[in-house]
Parts: structure tokens; sequence; C-alpha cells
């Protein structure tokens, strides 16, 4: 079986099992699935698997303007048009014995899907501008994300084209369809990764139900891009769904803010305390222990201390301040400090004295 195509899903088996049925004969193939979805990695894995010797070559038909992809495909003859200085080979020619990967078939041009038509049907061709014709061993895949039914209908794609493609159709499932394959292309994508020097993070399983609740409209890409952009916000960090969601799917970068968030989200559950505790309210608002702090670095990799304790700070001497009314006397009595430092406090904090004293 395929050792290119990754997962193991209900789907992707039975895409690895028409991809080693097919891989045999010299049918022709047409892979039928969204954009990102791996059609060109089951191009690849049709070729590998099959015993032929040539290459494999690759066109992308959307990619290549319609006047240059007939002289791509079929190659030219010396002087057959201005600029054609010497005589080139084709596409075609090139992947004799091996296969022709045609991407995006569904934007041939119709005044070459003629040519293209008769190329398949008799195995030759000949180079534009040139009168021979070449015998070629030819085997074909075509590919597209588009509904070439429609375009049919439309009259932008010849039905007869079609059903010389359409031999042995294979759709390629979503993402969507093959979510429980996420972790093992996961894996896959990340040791490539690292092959190529780069640091890797680690997700954890949190994420990786995150990963599995996204609908993934751009498919198995968007999902290697996701974990590119893993590698570079998150070199050697830990990866948990929030980040996911928040950083990585919405393309957030973690910042003072978000940190600053996070820290007050673990100072309240720090003193979350039972509801059915009888204990009285004074218990029940309990000031953080200093020993909590020590766990704030098994969730964070770093945090402003200064302006941690200054945010701690203000925060304090405004509480206080409200329950003395402004009393900057009282207000510093409750927080045990001097007048006087109190009130310089104030000013670095431009907390305004409205109190008396
Ligand atoms: N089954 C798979 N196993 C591993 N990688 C895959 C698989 N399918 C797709 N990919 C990766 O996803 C990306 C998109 O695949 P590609 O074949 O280019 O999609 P398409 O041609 O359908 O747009 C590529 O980076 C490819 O390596
Ligand atoms: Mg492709």
């Amino acid at each position: 079986m395929s050792k290119i195509i990754k997962g193991s899903c209900e789907a992707t088996q039975s895409l690895k099992k028409l991809v080693d049925m097919v891989s045999n004969s010299n049918s022709t193939v047409l892979l039928r699935g969204e954009t990102g979805c791996g059609k060109d990695i089951v191009a690849r894995a049709i070729h590998e698997s099959s015993k032929r010797k040539g290459k494999l070559v690759n066109v992308n038909c959307a990619a290549i303007p319609s006047e240059l992809l007939e002289s791509e495909l079929f190659g030219h003859e010396k002087g057959s048009f201005t600029g054609a200085d010497s005589k080139r080979e084709g596409r075609f020619e090139i992947s004799n014995q091996g296969t022709l990967f045609l991407d995006e078939i569904g934007d041939m041009p119709m005044s070459l899907q003629a040519k293209l038509l008769r190329a398949i049907e008799t195995r030759t061709i000949q180079r534009v501008g040139g009168k021979d014709e070449i015998e070629l061993d030819l085997r074909l895949i075509c590919a597209t994300h588009q509904n070439i039914e429609k375009k049919i209908d439309e009259g932008s794609f010849r039905a007869d084209l079609f059903y010389r493609i359409n031999v042995f159709p294979i759709e390629i499932p979503t993402l969507s369809e093959r979510k429980n394959d996420i972790p093992e292309l996961l894996d896959h994508i990340l040791s490539e990764i690292k092959e190529s020097g780069s640091k890797i993070p680690t997700f954890d399983e949190s994420s990786l139900s995150a990963l599995k609740e996204y609908i993934w409209p751009g498919n198995i890409r968007e999902l290697r891009n996701v974990i590119e952009r893993a590698s570079i916000i998150f070199p050697n960090k830990l990866i948990s769904a929030k980040n996911i969601r928040e950083n990585l799917l919405r393309v957030n970068i973690p910042d003072s803010v978000e940190e600053k968030d996070t820290l007050w989200e673990m100072t309240s559950s720090l003193t979350e305390v039972d509801q059915h505790s009888k204990e009285d309210e004074k218990n029940i608002i309990s000031v953080p222990h200093p020993s909590h702090y020590k766990k704030w670095f098994d969730v964070l990799d770093k945090i402003d201390l200064r302006r941690h304790l200054s945010e701690v700070e203000l925060i304090l001497i405004e509480s206080s301040l409200k329950k003395t009314n402004g009393s900057v006397t009282e207000a510093a009595k409750s927080l045990k400090i001097n007048r006087t430092t109190l009130i310089e406090k104030m000013k670095k904090y431009s907390i305004p004295k409205v109190g008396l004293d």
C-alpha cells in the first residue's frame, strides 16, 4: 500500500485500495476533489506504485497561459512560431514511459481540447509546426476540483474528452471526512518540518480535539499551513486548544494584553472555592497563596514580573481607597504602609487624591 498517502481512517483506506488497484494498469485516472485534499499526492502515489520506468511529469493547465500551453504540452519544431529558435520536446514526450499528470484539466482551453483528445485516443502526438507522428508509451492522470459536468452543459468542456479521461475516477475525501487522520497527518507534517531544521511545538490532547472540530475548507494544505504557523509562533512550546482557536486558526499573535488576561484568569481560578462551602465570606475570598504562583509556569512560558506586580499593587491601592472613601491615611493603614509611601505610589499610578487627608 502506498506509503506516500498518510492516514488510515476508512475513507483513506478505500482511497489507498483504489490507488493500488489502478497503479498496475495503464488506465487513465481522473482525480476529483476539493483544493488541498491531496490530488498531487495521489498522482505521485499512483506513479510510484506503478512499474513505469519513466518520469512523473506535471502540467498545471490553469497556471500556463493558454497561448503557451500547446507548445508546452506537445513541443514545437524550430521556426514553427516567432521565438521558436530551436526544437523543443513537450511534456507529453518527456513523460514517455512515465506518467503525465494534467492538473486542473477543467481549465484546458477549448481550442486545445480536440488535440488533447486525439493524443489520448491515438497515443501519438505532433509537435507544433511538425509533421511527424510521434508514438508514445503514455499513462495519463488528470485532476480537477471543478464540476466538469457543469462545464459540459455550459459548453466549455467537450463531452467526448470527458468520457476519454473519466475511465477510472477517484474521488478524494475532504479533510473533514477523514478527521481521524489528523493526528497521523500532524505527526507526519511535524516530522517534515523538523527534518528541514526548524523547531517544532508539541500539541496537547485539547489541541487535537480543537483541530478535529474545525471544518478545514482548505483541507490538508490548510492543516499544513496551520502547523507551519504553529512552528513559527510556538517553537518548542506546548500548544493548547486555546492557542489553536485564537492564535493559529485566527492568526492572532499572542500579545501582552492576552498574556495579561491569562494571568488574571488564572488568579481568579486560584481563589475559587467550592460554592457549597459553609465558610464565611472572608475565608471564601482569600488572597492567593504565594505557592500558587509556582504553578503558573506549568502553563506560561514567561511573565512580565514587574508589570504584573504593578498591576496587583494598583488594584489593591484602588480598592483600599474605595473602601476608605478616598482617605489616604485610612487606606495606608489598611495596606500597612506609610502614608507618604502611599502618596508616592498614587502619583506613580496617577491615582487622583479625592479624600480630605
Ligand atoms: N494523504 C496525505 N498525506 C500526507 N500529506 C498530504 C496528504 N494529502 C495531502 N497532503 C499534503 O497536503 C498538501 C496539499 O496536497 P496537494 O496534493 O497539493 O492537494 P491538491 O493537489 O488536491 O490541491 C501538500 O502539502 C501535501 O503534501
Ligand atoms: Mg494540486
